[in-house]
């Protein structure tokens, strides 16, 4: 069934073509030969077939909820022992998919959106102390390392009533380094025939998700023991909430999952997509220049922006979705046939087989977007663009019932940080600067460093 999908010209018994990948880019190395072979293709691994595809059309397919699911494998697969049936890593037959989405999902509705403005704003503060005080030293500011400490704030205040201290610190916080930890380890298993080669690694990672569960344990500990008004927020929702229907709860076990879960999932792709941003403003000052024209006349005078107004920063909006087109910093997901089932018209799956959508490919297919793809132009985000583009050629948050649940959350955040930031500061980049892309299962702007400029205004 898989003879008509293309694949690389040599392949080796054992290694296949994974000889002579990238260990540290398996996902660039992937976009390379997508770009050789075609909207769908093959490459083997330790006598493993994989299926990418990145077409425009085979991807709407696969979006098809009737005839395909979430597949929950390869770097996603890995994460099982850190996080188990938590809501990114569950199967899609496990029960407490469901329930933690039932009992979750209210935490992201407008309202509760609105109730984490105010401490959103209260971390963005936090952010740009820092930089007026790196500004004052003349030093370039660290922008990944600063989005990470930004995102990790925000989810931590908002999900969990918790305050990591990262803008206090010089170097990540440990939670930051273990689960960097964990995530390269996960993409590493990927790259090697057997996990016994990289036994010393597994020792570090063993104690890295220690580090993590005590992490979690303590704070959910101190929620219990505290006394007082409910904060309201996600871990109150894990902790009180019953289900609408069955009233169930989730077990202490999950908590402690999805806590991790959400912690790690809420922060480290925001931040890789505000750095983006950043980087892509700074390179490209006509549209730095619209986005501050218009944050100027929406914010005007206001000291800080109101939840409303948010939303209404539409261009701001374009350079972000613009960014998340060329770098989707959560760059697959993985689909799988829930029935014997023919892909496209042409390629025959099985149920239970399964490909893998190569996002920043499908954001670049010319079909979808034209022959000039690789170009930053926010203007595709236009509504009258929008409209005429096919369904499902934009897919940062992945599609169906297993999409993204913190979608509005990260938009809302990093449209208000941007906003923020523009409203402050010029961005300068640095000339030298070449954009390399650091992979550990989400992709970042590695070494990404700004110059910055106060703007002369109140703000
Ligand atoms: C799922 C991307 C921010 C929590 C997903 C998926 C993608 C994604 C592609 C689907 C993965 C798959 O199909 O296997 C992103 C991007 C973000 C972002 C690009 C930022 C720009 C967030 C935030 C939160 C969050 C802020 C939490 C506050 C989750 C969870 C899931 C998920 C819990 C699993 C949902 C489920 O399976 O029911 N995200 N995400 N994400 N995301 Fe996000």
């Amino acid at each position: 069934e898989l003879h008509r999908i293309p694949h690389p010209p040599y392949r080796l018994p054992l290694l296949g073509d994974v000889l002579g990948a990238s260990r540290t880019r398996p996902l660039q190395d992937s976009l390379r030969h997508a770009r050789r072979l075609g909207p769908i293709f093959r490459r083997k691994a330790f006598g493993r077939e994989f299926v990418f595809v990145w077409g425009a059309g085979l991807t709407a397919d696969l979006a098809d909820e009737s005839r395909f699911a979430k597949h929950v494998g390869l770097g996603i697969a890995n994460l099982r022992p850190v996080v188990g049936d938590g809501l990114f890593t569950a199967y899609n037959h496990e029960p407490n998919w469901q329930l933690a989405h039932d009992v979750l999902a209210p935490g992201f509705s407008r309202e509760a959106m609105a109730g984490y403005h105010p401490m959103m704003l209260a971390v963005a503060d936090r952010l740009m102390d820092r930089w007026d005080r790196e500004l004052a030293a003349g030093r370039a500011v660290d922008v990944p390392g600063d989005m990470t400490r930004l995102t990790l704030e925000t989810i931590a205040r908002t999900g969990f009533g918790h305050d990591f201290g990262s803008f206090e610190r010089g170097r990540p916080h440990p939670f930051v380094t273990a689960m960097v930890g964990t995530l390269t380890y996960a993409q590493r298993l990927n790259t090697v025939p057997s996990p016994f080669l990289l036994r010393r690694a597994a020792h570090r990672n063993d104690a890295d998700i220690a580090y993590l569960n005590r992490t979690v344990d303590d704070l959910v500990r101190a929620r219990r023991t505290a006394s007082g008004d409910r904060a309201g927020d996600l871990l109150d929702r894990m902790l009180e909430t019953a289900h609408p229907e069955t009233g169930e709860r989730l077990s202490a076990e999950n908590v402690r999952r999805q806590v991790i879960t959400f912690l790690v999932a809420g922060h480290e792709t925001t931040s890789g997509a505000l750095s983006f941003a950043l980087h892509y403003l700074s390179r490209h000052p006509e549209a730095a220049a619209r986005a501050r024209a218009e944050v100027d006349r929406v914010w005007g005078d206001a000291a800080v922006p109101g939840y409303d107004q948010v939303a209404r920063l539409r261009y701001v909006r374009r350079v972000l979705d613009e960014s998340l087109r060329l770098w989707p910093t959560a760059p697959a997901f993985a689909r799988e046939a829930r029935e014997d089932t023919v892909l496209g018209g042409v390629h025959p799956m099985r149920r239970g087989a399964w490909a893998l959508v190569l996002t920043p490919m499908l954001h670049r297919d010319p079909e979808a977007w034209g022959t000039d793809a690789e170009r930053f132009d926010p203007d595709r985000f236009e509504p009258g663009a929008v409209r005429t583009r096919p369904a499902h050629t934009f897919k940062p948050f992945g599609t169906g019932a297993r999409a993204c649940i913190g979608r509005q959350f990260a938009l809302h955040e990093a449209t208000l940080v941007l906003g923020l930031l523009l409203r402050r500061y010029e961005l300068h980049a640095d000339p030298a600067y070449r954009l390399r892309v650091t992979e550990r299962l989400t992709v970042l702007p590695e070494g990404l460093r700004l110059h910055l400029e106060r703007r002369r205004t109140s703000h």
